[in-house]
This record gives C-alpha cells, sequence and structure tokens, in this order.
C-alpha cells in the first residue's frame, strides 16, 4: 500500500509545480539554528554545464517511480533488482543503463508527511563510521531493514559489468537512505562513483557531516566540489528537518553536508535553470536553500527541476 502522499511527491516532482503546503510539520520548525550551525554565507559560484546536466540526468531515475520494482524505467534502463521491506516501508530499485555503461541504485521518495512527523521524534544513534558520528534512527532503521539484501544485489550487478559505473540516488528521505546507504557501501569497500540527492533531509549530526564530506572529497575549494551532489530547490524545507525546536529539547543536533547545489526559481517564479543553478559553499549555506527557511514539504520540495 503506497500511501498517497507518498505516491503524489513522485508523480510530481519531475514535471509539475503544485502548491502543496507543509501538512503536518509544526510551525516551530521555522528555528532551523542546527542546521545553520556550520552555515557558509560565501555567494555561490554559478553551475557549470556538466554538473547542471547531472543534476537534470538523474532527476529522470529520482522522479520516475512509485514503488519498487519501477515499472517504465527512464533512459533505456533496466530494472535488474528491487528491495522492499512492507516494515519500515523502505526501498529501492537497482537499474542497470548498458547505453551509459552504469549501474544506478535508486530509493524513491518515499516521505509522507505522517512518516516525517512521526520519524522526527527518534532520537540520534551511534553510527560505526566515525567516533562521535550519529545519525537519525528511523531513517538508519530504513536503511539496514534493507542493507544486506541491496549490498548483495549491487555486488552481483558490479561482478558482471566491473567497467561500469555505480551510481547511488534518492529523493527526499529516500535521500537520507542514499546517503546511508553510500557511507556503507564506502566502508565495505565497495566502488561508488557517484552519489546525488534532492531535497535530502538531514541524517546525521556535525561529526556523521564531517565524515560524508572526508570520504567524497568534499571541500569548499571550488575545484574540490567531491562525488556527492546534495540538489536542492528554491525554498524546498525538507533539506531544514529535523527542526531544531525538537532536536534542541533532547540535545542533538543536525548537520548538512557538502557539496550543495541550489536551484532557484526566477523572480517571478520561472523553472529554475542553468544560470539560476548554482554551487554552494559550506555545509548549510546561508545564501542557498538555508537561507530560504522553508517550512517542511512545500511546492519546491515536490518540483524539482
Ligand atoms: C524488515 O525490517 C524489519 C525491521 O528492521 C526487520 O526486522 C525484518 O527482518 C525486515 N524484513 C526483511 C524481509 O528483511
Ligand atoms: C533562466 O531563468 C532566468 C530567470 O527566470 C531568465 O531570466 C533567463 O533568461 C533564463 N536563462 C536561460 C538560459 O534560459
Amino acid at each position: 500500500m503506497v500511501p498517497y502522499t507518498y505516491r503524489m511527491v513522485a508523480v510530481t516532482l519531475s514535471w509539475a509545480l503544485l502548491p502543496v503546503q507543509c501538512l503536518s510539520i509544526p510551525a516551530s520548525s521555522q528555528d532551523h539554528s542546527t542546521v545553520q550551525r556550520r552555515a557558509d554565507t560565501r555567494a555561490p559560484d554559478p553551475i557549470d554545464q556538466a554538473s547542471f546536466d547531472t543534476i537534470l540526468n538523474y532527476a529522470t531515475y529520482a522522479g520516475t517511480y512509485l514503488e519498487a520494482p519501477c515499472k517504465k524505467p527512464p533512459q533505456g534502463a533496466a530494472v535488474v533488482a528491487f528491495v522492499q521491506n512492507d516494515t519500515t516501508e523502505t526501498q529501492q530499485s537497482l537499474f542497470r543503463n548498458d547505453g551509459a555503461r552504469e549501474v544506478v541504485l535508486a530509493f524513491p521518495g518515499t516521505a509522507n508527511p505522517t512518516d516525517i512527523e512521526t520519524d522526527l521524534n527518534f532520537p540520534q544513534v551511534a553510527h560505526p563510521a566515525c567516533d562521535g558520528c550519529k545519525v537519525h534512527e528511523g531513517v538508519y532503521e530504513g536503511w539496514l531493514s534493507v542493507a544486506d539484501e541491496t549490498m548483495r544485489q549491487v555486488k552481483s550487478a558490479m561482478q558482471a559489468t566491473p567497467e561500469f559505473k555505480f551510481i547511488i540516488l534518492g529523493h527526499s528521505l529516500g535521500g537520507g537512505l542514499a546517503n546511508l546507504a553510500y557511507v556503507d557501501m564506502q566502508r565495505a569497500g565497495m566502488k561508488v562513483d557517484l552519489v546525488v540527492t534532492y531535497g535530502e533531509l538531514a541524517v546525521g549530526n556535525g561529526k556523521y557531516a564531517d565524515h560524508v564530506d572526508s570520504i567524497a572529497g568534499a571541500t569548499d575549494d571550488p575545484s574540490q566540489p567531491g562525488m556527492f551532489m546534495r540538489v536542492t530547490h528554491a525554498n524546498d524545507g525538507v533539506p531544514l528537518l529535523p527542526p531544531n525546536a525538537l532536536t534542541s529539547i533532547i540535545g542533538q543536533d543536525f548537520v548538512q553536508h557538502r557539496t550543495e547545489y541550489w536551484a532557484q526559481d526566477g523572480p517571478n517564479g520561472e523553472a529554475a535553470n542553468i544560470s539560476t543553478t548554482f554551487r554552494c559553499y559550506g555545509q548549510g549555506s546561508q545564501a542557498c536553500n538555508t537561507g530560504q527557511r522553508g517550512i517542511g514539504i512545500n511546492g519546491a520540495h515536490i518540483s524539482y527541476p
């Protein structure tokens, strides 16, 4: 059973701009100061053509399927495997694209506002990636519920085509799952060539964000953005979740990671294009999505370019 809002997010992601307002995220989530903790105010740079093309290219995967397995794979890709755990409602599809010579693991945008609200009440738990790394228990549990099977499938697919690139994608809650999958696959010594997330919620604390930046080779050197593209759009509020109002009460922080690519709409609501999309600096730039103070699942969250 696919929750209604999940279907809506998935269906509209790639093409529509619906004025869907935040449904159940508490108003107090306007206070996002934990996510801004290491905010940068440096002006973003224009995005280069190759990075912009990459963002548009993989949005076709992130936006085209409702539930695993994907029924109509984009770009002539074939679904080679999928996993669905009904208890945690976590799923993924694994694609092989012979034309592009790549294997793509994609986590759909399974976020529905009820899930997110419930999930926000989870505490952080230790993550073995580093001393002091902590992650959101609910999202981590979701990833762990499919991790063994997913890693087995990816290894098998990459053994069949070792020269192919391996790419991980996700939207929304799926972006958080993609992040956790990347970190665990890197720890397991698996080859990952690129990670692209759209509207990814914050899954870990500052040390975890630093760890992600470190393994992805992401720095604030303009020429070293690293291999993890965290795409945000306009005032999408999901990258600012979980909200500080909750997290400060129970004493945990959530910090976003590099490198953010922010697609801003035109002044009159025109769709984002290459000249309104930027490479941002820091872990939650005030000059990019964080500074827009978006709240939860809004129109910007479900309408990535
Ligand atoms: C689904 O997830 C639950 C909770 O993590 C776990 O107990 C269960 O074994 C998983 N099911 C499968 C088929 O892996
Ligand atoms: C991009 O969008 C801006 C703002 O809407 C517009 O002024 C500009 O002409 C567009 N550029 C291209 C290349 O389409």
